[in-house]
């Protein structure tokens, strides 16, 4: 498949995007929620994938005949503008299914504002800022539609400046943080949580959404949604979407807590610990980088 050149980062509203993010805006901000609808809202590479798999199989895992579809397709990344593809917003003003399940990675301060009127449920998924940029950073290598993302020094430092795609993960993880405060309709869930207490989590995420699955049905979610069986599952792990390149890494790529120890040197720990104390001051949100 032949695509244009990788993006180019610049500002808009304050938070750095490419075109496949914003070319679409007035149709992103004019998207019209249904009341039923479920927003999966991150940053990039907080687990996004996890919960909306956790969430289509939570929903449709036995009952959809078109159970055969990959992830991206079944749950529409609402801002998405990319080359071949349908729009985003297209794939779901023209979605039937009953609830839509909606990915997006915008800040609290750009979402739609029907999502509010509407108000939905909003599962946010948040993870801890050096795994984050770890993730972050073999994605951009391996995802033709992501900036270049330099050598890992350099990328770091425009992880911790903003300048990466979806802008300051400080700015995202604070901003529905606080939002949550005010809004009873958003569950804030934490990757590392979902690591550790897979079954506890899936506890909250059902009771949030108001489902009640027998044990047997979310034993079989559970399973479903180990890294191991949705690396192997190509519905699950991307591999059917040619912008990415597997031979430089998977997509699936680890699903750990603490990679960040197998990338950050002592120095870059210390140098981006001290930043991060500075930019997070203001915050409770209190994440573990290991667990
Ligand atoms: P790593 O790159 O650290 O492996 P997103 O879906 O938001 O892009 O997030 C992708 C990250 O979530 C990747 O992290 C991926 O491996 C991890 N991930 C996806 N499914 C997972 C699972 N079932 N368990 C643990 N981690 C998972």
């Amino acid at each position: 498949m032949e695509l244009p050149p990788q993006p180019k980062l610049f500002d808009f509203h304050g938070v750095s995007m490419t075109n496949y993010f914003t070319g679409n805006w007035d149709n992103v901000q004019n998207f019209q929620a249904r009341p039923d609808d479920i927003l999966i809202a991150t940053y990039p590479k907080a687990g996004t994938t996890w919960v909306s798999y956790i969430l289509d199989l939570l929903y449709f895992g036995q009952t959809d005949p078109e159970h055969q579809r990959p992830i991206f397709e079944k749950v529409p990344f609402l801002e998405l503008l990319i080359p071949l593809y349908p729009p985003g917003v297209e794939v779901l003003d023209n979605l039937t299914t009953s609830p839509r399940l909606i990915k997006t990675h915008l800040p609290v301060q750009l979402l739609p504002k029907s999502f509010w009127e509407q108000n939905c449920r909003i599962v946010y998924v948040a993870r801890n800022a050096k795994d984050s940029a770890v993730s972050y950073f073999h994605f951009d290598r391996m995802n033709q539609t992501q900036p270049e993302p330099g050598d890992w020094n350099n990328f770091l430092q425009r992880f911790m400046d903003g300048k990466m795609v979806f802008g300051l993960w400080y700015d995202h993880v604070t901003g529905w943080w606080e939002k949550k405060q005010t809004h009873s309709k958003i569950l804030y869930l934490f990757y590392e949580d979902m690591v550790e207490y897979t079954g506890r989590e899936l506890d909250r995420l059902c009771s949030f959404l108001g489902l009640s699955p027998s044990a047997e049905e979310k034993e079989r979610v559970r399973g479903g949604v180990q890294f191991d069986t949705m690396k192997k599952n190509s519905m699950a792990n991307y591999s059917t979407l040619p912008i990415m390149d597997f031979k430089i890494c998977p997509f699936m790529r680890k699903g750990k807590v603490g990679d960040w120890m197998n990338h950050f040197t002592v120095a870059q720990s210390e140098q981006f610990d001290e930043d991060y104390k500075k930019k997070m001051k203001n915050t409770t949100v209190q994440f573990r980088t290991v667990v």
